[in-house]
């Protein structure tokens, strides 16, 4: 059994300078490829369920899903919820055995905020799951724009909220598909000079390898969420398999073969998070 919580992984992490990967799961071939490749790289994994996941698989599978993987897995795995905008959403997921729930209260006033994550805190302290929140919004590729972490707001966060790790918006935005985030440093600087408490980027695929790596190893910013890279390398497995074989119908050939490509995908993100470290695992 190797399911572990969000403060399993990233306190290690944080220790030693390397990053780990939050990668989202569509379904039972992403997350088996994600699990696949933590073992072939030798790093812990969080597999996370998003909205969009969400909308398409009932939580409860989801959950069930997760933990078989976690337990047949010879490195940590972890159960994340992703974007809980709910406190009851959250709720769920801690009774049905996710052990990490992200609740995304970054719209919120920042008061609110708090008070919301701290509910979901005390819920999940006693279940022995970690709580992720988020200061400052993260926006969207040709959507919604951002509005940076105010790193007083983040401080207060850090130090009032009890979540075990912070994600913040220093340029990251989410379903970038070229590598075009321009990381606004200085703002991190301020962020990590008043953080009591890990810190998490969301909108990963848009973030250079190099900077990635760069934000890795100099330590605090240690959980990397990474959605649209895989999920684009899934995509391009898909169209590589029915083309190769026009004739191919089989539901499970084809996505057991495509997931060849996000398996590749995930040991690339996972590799890019790891600069010259390698993380020692007790499973
Ligand atoms: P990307 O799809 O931009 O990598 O973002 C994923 C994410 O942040 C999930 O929370």
């Amino acid at each position: 059994m190797s399911l572990v919580s969000l403060s399993d992984v990233l306190k290690p992490a944080n220790q030693h300078g390397y990053g780990v990967a939050g990668l989202v799961v569509l379904g039972w071939e992403d997350a088996r490829a994600y699990v696949r490749a933590a073992e072939e790289v030798r790093v812990p994994v969080i597999l996370q369920a998003g909205p969009g996941c969400r909308e398409n698989t009932p939580l409860p599978v989801l959950a069930k899903m997760f933990r078989h993987l976690a337990e047949h897995a010879s490195v940590p795995v972890v159960a994340h919820l992703d974007h809980g905008y709910e406190i009851d959403e959250c709720f769920e997921a801690i009774d049905l055995g996710f052990s990490s729930v992200m609740f995304d209260g970054s719209k919120m006033p920042i008061d609110d905020n708090i008070e919301c994550t701290a509910k979901i805190v005390a819920r999940a302290k006693a279940a022995g799951v970690s709580v992720e929140g988020e200061v400052g919004y993260v926006g969207y590729a040709d959507g919604a724009n951002s509005s940076g972490t105010n790193p007083e707001e983040a401080r207060r966060f850090s130090e009032e909220s009890g979540a075990d790790a912070m994600a913040i918006s220093i340029g990251n935005v989410h379903l970038h598909q070229t590598k075009a985030a321009v990381i606004d440093f200085d703002r991190l600087a301020k962020i990590k000079a008043v953080s009591k408490i890990p810190l998490v980027v969301h909108g990963g695929s848009g973030i250079p390898i190099e900077i990635r790596q760069r934000m890795a190893m100099e330590s605090l910013v240690v959980k990397f969420n990474v959605g649209t890279e895989v999920r684009m390398a899934f995509g391009q497995g898909l169209r590589r398999v029915l083309s190769e074989d026009p004739e191919l119908f089989d539901r499970v050939t084809i996505l057991t073969n495509a997931e060849k490509n996000v398996y590749e995908a995930a040991k690339v993100v996972m590799r890019s998070l790891l600069g010259d470290k390698q993380p020692q695992l007790d499973t």
